[in-house]
């Protein structure tokens, strides 16, 4: 039997970072050991209620969830109701407040805490800015020996930034953290907005969702007209989403080849001047196939093959039952 993958998932749960969730569950090789939360698209402690309401959506309120860092460590932080809600969840109010609540131990201690009991098993996927995983390398410098990957949804290295034109939300909300983790010596592996862009939920993903009718893909189409409304008024013009960190999370745990991913060294603007939360990637070799670069241990994943909405959406269907009244409706 295939061990299972174990995870810590980092997140500022708003809706893609809750579809990353579900899939993530609905994934039987996967054991989520812990969610960790982080400010990013709401706030750390709503981000928390967010994901035990996911976790109680499907059953799985055994997974610890725990509230980190609730701003940068310059002390800003900046939400994104227009495209996550007010709430984070597209401002949908359908899920029940959560029956648990989040553990006292902070974020950045739990994921050294389990590192320490479970040396060289855990990945780590955050999705959210970094500096919950900036502040458990100060708390233990030598985490990065106890952790078997790190996958991060985060940066634009060819494309534009999403909040400022070189910038993306993830490292632009903690570029210091984000310089920290790549510099740290253990094997990242980048999602950037070169993917996540490409990688998009449709109209008619969302209506095969709705129409599926359980519980899990009735919620998941729910937040999914915000974000739709978003991407169509502010991004592509027609009702299409980028699927950024369930990419991330597919990605982390094998579920989709990827078509190009060099190893490259990569750095974090952190001036004050418009490049700030830049992610600059030495992609020189580009015309050379990317000759070996000395050192650098940041995998940027450039290129995929553009279909993984179609499975994300089978997995949520297939993994969740119509509930009795949407019988008959189609199937996924
Ligand atoms: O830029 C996209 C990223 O920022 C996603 O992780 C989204 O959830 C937000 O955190
Ligand atoms: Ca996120």
């Amino acid at each position: 039997m295939t061990p299972k993958k174990s995870l810590v998932v980092d997140c500022d749960t708003g809706i893609d970072d809750a579809l990353a969730l579900l899939y993530l569950l609905h994934d039987p090789d996967v054991d989520i050991r812990a969610v960790t939360t982080v400010f990013g698209n709401t706030d750390a402690a709503t981000a928390a209620d967010n994901t035990l309401k996911v976790l109680e959506l499907v059953g799985r309120q055994d997974i610890p969830v725990a509230v980190g860092a609730l701003t940068n460590w310059r002390g800003t932080f900046y939400p994104a109701p227009d495209v996550h809600g007010d709430d984070g969840m597209g401002n949908t109010s359908l899920l029940p407040a959560p029956a648990t609540t989040p553990t006292a131990e902070p974020a950045a201690e739990l994921i050294v805490r389990l590192a320490r009991e479970n040396p060289g098993e855990l990945h780590l996927l955050a999705t959210g800015p970094l500096t919950n995983l900036a502040t458990a390398l100060l708390l233990d410098p030598e985490l990065p020996g106890l952790i078997e990957h790190v996958t991060v949804m985060g940066g634009a290295i060819h494309h534009p930034g999403n909040v400022t034109p070189a910038a993306e939300a993830n490292i632009y909300n903690d570029p210091e953290a984000a310089r920290l983790v790549f510099q740290a010596p253990w094997e990242v592996t980048l999602v950037p907005l070169d993917v996540t862009m490409t990688e998009v939920l449709t109209e008619e993903l969302a209506t095969r969702l709705r129409e599926h009718g359980s519980p899990v893909t009735t919620f998941a189409a729910a937040i999914l007209e915000h974000y739709l409304g978003f991407y169509e008024r502010d991004v592509f013009g027609i009702r299409s989403a980028a699927c950024h960190d369930p990419l991330a999370a597919a990605i982390a745990v094998g579920d989709i080849p990827v078509v190009l991913a060099p190893t490259v060294a990569i750095d974090v603007e952190t001036g004050d001047g418009p490049a700030r939360g830049m992610t600059v990637a030495d992609t020189r070799g580009q015309y050379r196939n990317f000759p070996s670069q000395e050192g650098a241990h940041v995998r940027v994943v450039l290129r995929t093959e553009g279909t993984f909405p179609d499975r994300l959406t089978a997995r949520l269907c297939e993994a969740s039952a119509p509930v009795p009244a949407a019988t008959g409706g189609p199937a996924c």
